[in-house]
């Protein structure tokens, strides 16, 4: 072993002391809940056949799993989702048992993701539950009402919200615009971002220009009844009117329980396997920046053990669970009644543009705060806390919760892969992401078809950036990474050419460089992190509204 013996690989940790013992804790009084419901156990195997998580998955997400093959050359998988192994149990073992089959289980997965700031784990301790064998609205309503107990006797409820959505609705919007396959998944991940400006230009190639301000100003919604209706306005092809419908049902449902202030609509939410077929639902608790649970109907996963039949399922993430119950026995709780907003913003040439665009929409910060050295400081109003950070350091900020929103621009989020919403383009500090040479830099050699065979060295403070670009190009090259000043690299002799933002284009020319390619246009981005988005809902959406509202200001 190389390492040395006290390193862990990344992603992974131990537990021990009070928060194994919570853990424990938690464990217990979740699986306790689905035994009362008739849940049965399931312990399913840690290592399995890379293709049953192909076959259950979908090839995309099964390619996270960690894979290594036996002495017999079988490819397997360390187990990276629970469902897939449960299936195949439903489908085969239990083939002959009476329906429904309802199974629970409390199981670690491993995930190989991308280093984002927050979800940096690669093993997942899930406790989750299957539904087998019943597409009733009856079984929907279970999964829910187990949810929503789950939350209660964790004594987390009043801190929560569920999420409610179709994944018909988005397929009926697709199928109504006929997308292709490429086109669909760009359309989803703009939702799923709540990108609602990127959204709307990109939807008025397939809509009029009206229904796309419609249906992107849909996104930015999340609310109760009155955000069913908005959507029953801008949707109307028949395959997402009837998921709608099957929501109006199911929140009545919900009413005679008794249960509706826990839950929401939020149209936006459409990522995730591609495996659900209908309803679709996420937990957000206050405490934690990520979603604390997920579940949804698939009703085409068992097909594809051998064995066609309903299902529904959810699970919840021990660690996050874990997170908020430590603050709620620690008494950390908000004070604000969630409507102070913490807003994590980029020091430097952004700052200046974005604060005079807050004090139009009548967010002031006085003068003596701006002129001293703290990097946190309150607005006039008391209602926004502000803190100063690194352009970079603004998605950790906001992907942790510990800042609601930020404004960043948008190299800095396709540098990262910081998991934000994006719900307003600010449409300051435009610039451009450009590759830069000096003159004379033969670019048809360099970049062109016929390229020069040799390796291009490429000077930049956006390594991801650079790497995709090039990357699809085709074109090989060695990635300097800098901090600042990048135009001096090719005049030094340190690289052939630069990836840098360019505004004025006045450092370029004065250092004798110029636009070999321009590679994307940036403005800046009001963020948000997706639990902030669903807990301060109100103050987000005036604050959204207000923005907006100055951005048409002289
Ligand atoms: C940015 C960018 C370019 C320059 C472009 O650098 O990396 O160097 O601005 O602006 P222009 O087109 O208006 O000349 P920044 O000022 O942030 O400093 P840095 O190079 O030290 O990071």
């Amino acid at each position: 072993m190389s390492e040395s013996v006290s390193q862990i690989p990344s992603g992974l940790r131990y537990y021990f002391g009070q928060e194994a013992k919570l853990r424990r804790e938690i464990e217990a009084t979740v699986m306790e809940v689905f035994d009362a419901h008739g849940y049965e156990e399931i312990a399913t195997p840690t290592i399995d056949y890379y293709a049953l998580f192909e076959r259950g998955m979908g090839r995309h997400e099964a390619e996270k799993a960690f894979k290594f093959s036996d002495a017999n050359a079988n490819l397997l998988a360390l187990r990276p989702d629970v469902t897939s192994t449960v299936a195949r149990a439903a489908a085969t073992i239990f083939s002959d048992a009476p329906r429904p089959l309802r199974f629970c289980y409390a199981a670690s997965v491993f995930r190989q993701t991308p280093a984002s700031h927050a979800q940096w784990r690669r093993e997942n301790f899930q406790v989750g539950s299957e539904l087998i064998g019943s597409n009733t609205i009856t079984a929907d309503i279970e999964s829910l009402t187990i949810t929503a107990e789950i939350l209660e006797k964790l004594g987390l409820k009043e801190r929560a919200c569920i999420t409610l959505n179709s994944s018909e609705i988005f397929n009926g919007i697709a199928e109504n615009l006929k997308l292709n396959e490429t086109v669909r998944q760009e359309l989803r991940m703009l939702m799923d971002l709540r990108a609602a400006d990127d959204l709307e230009k990109f939807l008025r190639d397939y809509a009029s220009a009206q229904e796309a301000e419609d249906f992107a100003e849909l996104v930015r919604l999340s609310g109760k009844e009155e955000t069913l209706k908005s959507a029953r306005k801008v949707i109307n092809n028949e395959r997402s009117v009837k998921a709608l419908d099957y929501l109006e049902n199911l929140w009545c449902e919900l009413e005679k329980k008794n249960l509706v202030s826990l839950f929401e609509f939020d149209f936006s939410d459409v990522a995730g396997l591609d495996y659900y077929t209908g309803l679709t639902f996420k937990t957000y608790i206050e405490g934690v920046g990520n979603r604390v649970g997920s579940g949804g109907r698939y009703d085409n996963l068992l097909e594809n053990f051998g064995k066609a039949e309903s299902a529904i399922g959810f699970v919840f993430d021990l660690d996050l669970l874990s997170a908020v119950s430590k603050k709620k026995n620690n008494g950390q709780q908000t004070t604000d009644n969630g409507q102070v907003l913490t807003f994590a913003l980029a020091k430097g040439r952004l700052q200046e543009t974005v604060l005079e665009l807050f004090s139009k929409s009548g967010i002031h910060v006085s003068d003596k705060e701006l002129n001293s050295r703290k990097l946190s400081i309150t607005d006039e109003g008391g209602l926004y806390r502000f803190i100063f950070v690194k352009p970079s350091d603004v998605p950790v900020y906001v992907e942790h919760g510990i800042a609601d929103c930020g404004v960043v621009g948008r190299d800095v989020l396709l540098e990262t892969n910081a998991d934000l919403l994006q719900p307003l383009d600010l449409k300051v500090g435009r610039c451009r992401i450009a590759v830069a040479a000096m003159h004379g830099f033969d670019a048809k050699k360099n970049l062109g078809a016929k390229k020069n065979l040799g390796m291009l060295h490429v000077a930049t403070k956006h390594p991801q950036i650079a790497a995709k670009h090039f990357g699809t190009k085709g074109v090989p090259v060695e990635i300097i990474q800098l901090s600042g000043s990048v135009e001096i690299a090719p005049v030094l002799g340190l690289a052939d050419c630069i990836v840098d933002l360019v505004e004025t284009g006045r450092t370029l020319e004065e250092n004798g460089l110029e636009i070999v390619e321009v590679i994307a246009e940036s403005t800046a981005r009001l963020v948000v992190n997706r639990v902030s988005y669903q807990l301060k809902t109100k103050a987000i959406s005036e604050l959204i509204t207000n923005i907006k509202t100055a951005e048409t200001r002289p």
